[in-house]
């Protein structure tokens, strides 16, 4: 069993892309920027914010954290949106998912110019991605398509099992791993809560991703014998041995799984990491493109 090490190739994403935006600027070209709308103080939604700017500085990119209270009317949203859609100098928008609840997610996301869309959550991005055009891929696929692809994972002809389908990880990846690309050519099963044999599904899989957000969902009696497992799971638990009173836990029993698997993903350390190196790749893509 090999670990997939978000750790190290998110790394080496980051170095490259902190090399080429060295480069990029010798040339004349502007500093790539990233502008990030928080809505209210969800704890996970901060930390994740909080990690994307750290690690936009990281690699010599400008950030922009625009922070808003959780009451605030749609109105004030839409025009912040407006305003960085306008800005020369402002390459990507992301707004943090989930947004309180008396907002209407898709109504904010589809006000992102499609050209910023450095989340890939626009309809005209996802829709781009489904005919195999370029576009920006959404943040934690991509990332999943990077560690295959640095790992050399061999998915030609194999049968992945993506479980959940959301727009957001299940619904892309499964288009990405199916595409004419390499990494890419899978035979896919996209799985979700109506599925029946959801087992007997996963026991064919040569690749297995889990993107339910249920802790421990994905056991040993569900994997065969070298499987590829690629845990998209970030849940927090409750957890007093932690300064933070918390774990971070996977969608995937681990310790019981990973003995059976060829490769695994950790978590943490694992996917979560990659989002953000995916994250960094889509804004340099955004900054240079034009
Ligand atoms: N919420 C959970 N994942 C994400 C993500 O990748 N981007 C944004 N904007 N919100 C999220």
């Amino acid at each position: 069993m090999k670990i997939l090490d978000g750790k190290v190739v998110s790394q080496a994403v980051k170095d490259d892309l902190k090399a080429s935006t060295v480069a990029w600027k010798e040339k004349g070209g502007k500093t790539p920027h990233l502008a990030a709308i928080l809505v209210g103080s969800d704890g996970a939604s901060e930390t994740y914010v909080a990690s994307k700017i750290k690690n936009c500085e990281e690699v010599g990119f400008k950030s922009t954290l625009l922070r808003f209270e959780a009451g605030i009317e749609e109105q004030e949203l839409i025009a912040a949106i407006e305003q960085l859609n306008n800005d020369a100098d402002v390459d990507g928008i992301l707004v943090q998912l989930p947004l309180p609840k008396h907002f209407n997610e898709e109504k904010v996301i589809n006000l992102i110019d499609p050209e910023k869309d450095v989340d890939g959550f626009h309809p005209i991005s996802l829709g781009r991605l489904v005919q195999g055009l370029p576009t920006f891929v959404s943040a934690t696929p991509y990332g999943i398509m990077l560690l295959l692809k640095h790992y050399n994972i061999e998915t030609a002809g194999k049968h992945a099992v993506v479980i959940g389908r959301s727009n957001i990880v299940g619904r892309p990846m499964s288009i990405l791993l199916s595409q004419n690309t390499n990494p890419g050519n899978c035979t896919v099963t996209l799985c979700h809560s109506k599925t029946q044999n959801l087992k007997d599904l996963c026991l064919q899989a040569d690749i297995i991703v889990a993107a339910l957000g249920k802790v421990s969902f994905l056991t040993a009696d569900m994997v065969k014998e070298n499987a590829v497992v690629i845990d998209v799971g970030i849940t927090r638990v409750a957890d007093a041995t932690k300064k933070s009173g918390f774990a971070i836990k996977g969608d995937v029993d681990f310790e019981n799984v990973a003995p059976k698997c060829s490769y695994i993903t950790p978590v943490p350390g694992g996917v979560g990491l990659m989002t953000i190196a995916a994250l960094l790749t889509n804004t340099f893509a955004a900054c240079t493109r034009k």
